[in-house]
């Protein structure tokens, strides 16, 4: 997830960049960069770090000019530094580009260009469409643009600039999100979001897919992805810039979930080509995989539950029985490392003290190693042999939520990258769980729909002293997740247990009213589960059971059954946390606390 922003006016340009990109920081702040047409020539400031180093380095030297982009990127293709930041420009550097999304086909593309002479700077996918402009470039700067989007794969919002023609800007929206501001007296506005337009217009054009804009100082023309003229609304924005931040959203974790549906489709798209698993260079090869006879799967916090929940899937699919460990404990207790053994390690930050350490162990033993990280070029991405990315874009809010169930999306897709490699899985049957996988963006969407039990049930459980967490198999995993972040949350006192535990000592802690959530979406265990729910009821207990619609037996069971939509049971963590997600948020909004930064808590534990 990067940042555009673009402008075309009257304005100075660089001021309108940048004032934008500060309002966008919160997307990516790995490196920024801006490009102006000033006196009809393009000039261009990259510097990796936060958007403050492009601010003190464009001090000294100020760009003039009218027209302009600027970005600001949280890394997806190549190391966070000033030759991966954008804009990227082509060979002679008159053409310059923004760039949002993912460029699927990008390394055929490049490797097209590279036939025809061209060379590249970068690692990005972006200095492609570049330098692609430039090949279809002859004497019209929007012929070439659709020329050039007309061969890409993937999610692109773009912003384009050229000194062959330096009183335009064009802004082109593929399925990344791009909007228009405009106003009459100050010219035409891009921004990847509308906290970036606000302070010079309300006035704006939400692009759909496909849509190319064409502005110059004094107006602007939209052409849908037939090139055909086409009138848009211009829609008032009310909000505040502070709720336009969190895009309408009152805090980053109810962004994040509502994010969740966008975030396991960018994950998707990155991790196949051509309708087949393509890890890339976060995978090893069929040879170096027989060469592993033990896996590892080390994290912490959420990251560990990620990891347990892989477990399940390199069992099922691969059939590699796996460890999982703590990563706290993992580095003061891993007796049984050596060069066969594969240490996966799972964190969003990739930062986290902990988990590093317990890699750099691993690795003192000789062990082979992959990260699954959401941000490039953290500590853990650098130091591991491979690396698969989360492709979450920046989580701000404490409590990890899109970062989880891209972190399972990732470890889905590797324990069915070895269970090919290894011969232990049928094309058929890889076919169909991808495509289980990829109807899952819908289902979440669907449960985003009505947020009303939540916020009951936060009400119901707000001033509870102690509340439980139960399930069986991968059920018990969720149930671990959903205490952890109910805990963090609203500060109560949540504890998971494996459901048949239960009755060996742990159910003498249920009184009246005390509340039990129970999942059961494991079609083995349901019945099961169901029946512990029966054990607690009849103690008194108020119950709440996650279930798959359908399993109306549940109903017997609990006082209050929240339906989540049927999927393989591997994947239904991906559902089931969900809900779970949902009433932590409600709860901490309904006890008035903290809820992007609960007390105590940092994003990344960077000590040991
Ligand atoms: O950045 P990491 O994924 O390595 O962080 C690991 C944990 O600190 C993190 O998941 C923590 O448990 C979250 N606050 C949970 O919401």
């Amino acid at each position: 997830m990067c940042g555009i922003v673009g402008y075309c006016g009257r304005l100075n340009a660089q001021d309108v960049v940048i004032n934008g990109l500060e309002k966008l920081e919160y997307r990516g702040y790995d490196s920024a960069g801006i490009s102006i047409l000033e006196n009809s020539s393009l000039r261009t400031k990259k510097k990796a770090g936060r958007l403050i180093n492009l601010e003190n380095a464009l001090k000294d030297d100020p760009f003039k000019g009218n027209i302009g982009i600027g970005h600001t990127r949280w890394a997806t293709h190549g190391v966070p530094n000033e030759t991966n930041a954008h804009p990227h420009l082509n060979t002679n550097g008159t053409i310059s580009v923004v760039h949002n999304g993912i460029i699927e086909n990008y390394l055929d593309l490049k490797e097209f260009l590279i036939s025809e002479g061209y060379t590249f700077k970068s690692e990005t996918d972006t200095e492609v469409v570049a330098q692609l402009i430039d090949y279809y470039y002859e004497d019209d700067l929007f012929t070439a643009v659709t020329k050039a989007i007309s061969k890409l794969k993937g999610a692109y919002a773009l912003g384009i600039v050229s000194e062959n023609e330096p009183d335009k800007l064009i802004a082109v929206r593929h399925a990344s999100p791009l909007v228009l501001g405009v106003s009459d007296e100050l010219g035409t506005f891009i921004a990847s979001d509308i906290p970036s337009l606000l302070e010079y217009t309300r006035d704006v054009i939400y692009l759909d897919n496909g849509e190319i804009v064409v502005a110059d100082k004094d107006s602007y023309t939209i052409y849908n992805e037939n090139l055909e003229e086409v009138e848009k609304e211009i829609s008032k924005i009310t909000w505040s810039l502070e709720a336009a931040t969190k895009d309408g959203f009152e805090h980053f974790m109810i962004k994040e979930i509502f994010e969740q549906p966008r975030a396991i489709e960018e994950a998707i798209l990155n991790k196949m080509k051509d309708d087949e698993i393509n890890l890339s260079t976060g995978t090893f090869t069929k040879e170096e995989l027989n060469e592993i006879n033990q896996i590892y799967i080390v994290a912490c916090g959420t990251a560990y539950h990620a990891g347990q929940v892989g477990k399940f899937a390199f069992e099922q699919f691969a059939h590699i029985p796996v460890t999982t460990d703590i990563a706290s404990e993992f580095r003061y207790n891993s007796p049984f490392i050596d060069d066969k053994t594969l240490l996966i390690l799972v964190s969003q930050s990739g930062e986290t003290a902990d988990t590093l350490a317990a890699l750099r162990e691993g690795k003192k033993h000789g062990a082979k190693t992959i990260s699954i990280t959401n941000v490039v070029g953290s500590s853990i991405a650098r130091e591991t042999d491979k690396v698969l990315y989360c492709y979450a874009g920046p989580e701000i809010s404490v409590a990890s939520t899109k970062a989880y169930t891209t972190q399972l999306i990732a470890l889905y897709f590797l324990a069915l990258d070895f269970a090919k490699k290894l011969n232990k899985i049928s094309d058929e049957e890889i076919k169909n769980i991808i495509n289980e996988i990829k109807e899952l963006p819908n289902k979440i969407n669907s449960m985003l729909k009505d947020l009303d039990i939540y916020k009951n049930i936060a009400e119901e459980i707000k001033d509870s002293q102690s509340i439980f967490y139960l399930g069986r198999g991968l059920d018990f995993i969720s149930a671990k997740e959903g205490a952890l972040k109910l805990k963090e949350t609203s500060y109560i006192h949540t504890e998971s247990f494996p459901a048949g535990e239960l009755k060996h000592g742990s159910i003498a802690l249920i009184e009246d009213g005390t509340k039990v959530f129970t999942i059961a979406t494991q079609s083995k265990l349901v019945e099961k589960t169901a029946s512990n729910s029966q054990e607690l009821t009849s103690r008194g207990a108020h119950v709440y059971s996650i279930g798959r619609v359908g399993d109306t037996l549940l109903e017997k069971s609990a006082d209050k059954v929240i339906y989540v939509p049927n999927s393989l049971d591997v994947l239904m963590p991906v559902l089931t946390v969900v809900p779970e997600q949902l009433i932590a948020y409600f709860t901490s909004v309904a006890k008035g606390n903290d809820v992007d930064k609960p007390r105590n808590l940092a994003k990344s534990v960077t000590v040991e």
